[in-house]
């Protein structure tokens, strides 16, 4: 028996990651809507008391409400929230480690733009990340943080120089991902350096007898907004991929930016609506933004991959290419390190598979120029214009 335990590793890792990340999401979109749903109450005679909500659910009724600084005494149990941040946190980044550090040369570094090795690769990475943080954080706490619209766009600018530099020295795939990272450490690091140590200060300030601040909460309650828009932003980029027309097109950080805005848009959409009457112009914005985002990619997409004329190839040229360039990999049992399975189950080393999979090597290594892997084996882009060109005579 063979027990190959870094794929289990990441399979369990991915696991967690995503299950801690559902419950970190799902109470952050409980608490926005439960903030914007709050209404004063009739009968109410506590002061400090902002507003309150009844909800049925599950077959019972609940009854909430929320203090504008704190209640007068403290409560025998007080729940918190932030394991579901922490946990989504490191099990993300101890993905990261796993599949984009410990594997640089496949995932994250793409020789044609910085020739790094592994470790350098991950310093970058991990630098970029930090770098990400150091410049939020200072916006929140610079005089920008009176102006929420104007703080956020700042920020998102920000994003987008994050995007168009990442990509300029990692692969469009550990390119995109970084970004997701970098959103993704921002907002556990609003719960773990600012939401929950104000809490803290706040419980301290009344045990000790003293009236809490209400600044510490004023403060905890903007980064857990932020938290809020920047939710379906991370998840779509954590999910891409899975799609290498997003990564793989040279402007996939323009189209980053056009699918957070869209991502934005959408949560605004969800978070006014219980607040102002419905306008169903942020959502309909969302979705328009989305689909130019689409017709920009394809557009973009057409102009980078020119086929060589399809008389000029033939399907030995083909057959040879692969061999060169593939099958290490793909076959079933590559000899490339660190596979033992081909990826992808596909297997390339006979005539009937490289024909049967005609359309998706065409969408690997034409379109989004992602295989070979890395591009280890340093395809040139007349080689791939000549599998393109093939491809298409298939048709
Ligand atoms: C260094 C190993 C390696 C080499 C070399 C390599 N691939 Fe891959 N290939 C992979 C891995 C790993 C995956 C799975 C990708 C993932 O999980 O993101 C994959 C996935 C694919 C897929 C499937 C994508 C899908 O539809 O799910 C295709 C098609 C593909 N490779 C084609 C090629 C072609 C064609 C070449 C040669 C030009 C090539 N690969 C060279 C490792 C390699």
């Amino acid at each position: 028996m063979e027990l190959d335990i870094i794929p289990w590793a990441n399979m369990a890792l991915r696991w967690l990651h995503v299950i801690a990340g559902i419950a970190w999401i799902g109470s952050s979109f409980y608490f926005i809507w439960l903030d914007n749903s709050l209404r004063p109450e009739k009968g109410e005679t506590d002061e400090g008391v902002a507003g309150a909500l009844w909800a049925v659910h599950g077959g019972g009724f609940y009854h909430k409400k929320k203090y504008r600084v704190a209640p007068d005494h403290m409560p025998d149990t007080l729940h918190w929230f932030k394991w579901e941040a922490y946990t989504t946190w490191l099990s993300g980044f101890a993905l990261l480690v796993l599949m984009y550090y410990m594997s640089a040369n496949l995932y994250l570094v793409d020789k044609a733009k910085l020739a790094l090795s592994n470790w350098q690769a991950a310093g970058l990475g991990m630098a970029f990340i930090a770098a990400g943080w150091i410049l939020y954080n200072s916006l929140c706490r610079s005089p920008l943080r009176r102006n929420d619209a104007l703080l956020g766009a700042v920020w998102f600018v920000v994003l987008l120089g994050f995007a168009f530099a990442l990509n300029r020295v990692f692969s469009g795939r550990g390119a995109v991902m970084h970004v997701g990272v970098i959103i993704g450490t921002a907002m556990a690091a609003n719960v773990f350096f600012i939401i929950i140590p104000n809490q803290r200060k706040t419980v301290a300030a009344m045990l000790a007898g003293e009236a809490p601040d209400p600044a510490l909460g004023l403060a905890a309650k903007q980064r857990s907004l932020h938290n809020n828009y920047m939710t379906l932003p991370v998840v779509l980029i954590m999910t891409s991929n899975h799609y290498p027309m997003l990564f793989g097109n040279p402007y996939n950080w323009a189209l980053l930016g056009g699918l957070g805005l869209s991502g934005m848009l959408i949560r605004h959409f969800f978070n006014r609506r219980h607040h102002d009457d419905v306008n169903y112009g942020w959502l309909a914005a969302g979705a328009a933004m989305f689909i130019a985002v689409m017709i920009f990619a394809s557009i973009s997409q057409t102009g980078f991959h020119k086929p060589a004329s399809a008389d000029d190839v033939s399907f030995a040229q083909v057959r040879t290419l692969i061999k060169t360039h593939c099958t290490m990999c793909h076959a079933q049992n590559p000899s490339h390190d660190g596979f033992d399975a081909p990826p992808a189950g596909l297997v390339l080393t006979d005539d009937a598979a490289i024909k049967a999979n005609a359309a998706r090597i065409y969408q690997q290594v034409v379109v989004a120029k992602i295989m070979p892997l890395g591009n280890e084996t340093g395809i040139t882009e007349a080689e791939r214009a000549q599998i393109g060109a093939w491809v298409q005579a298939q048709k």
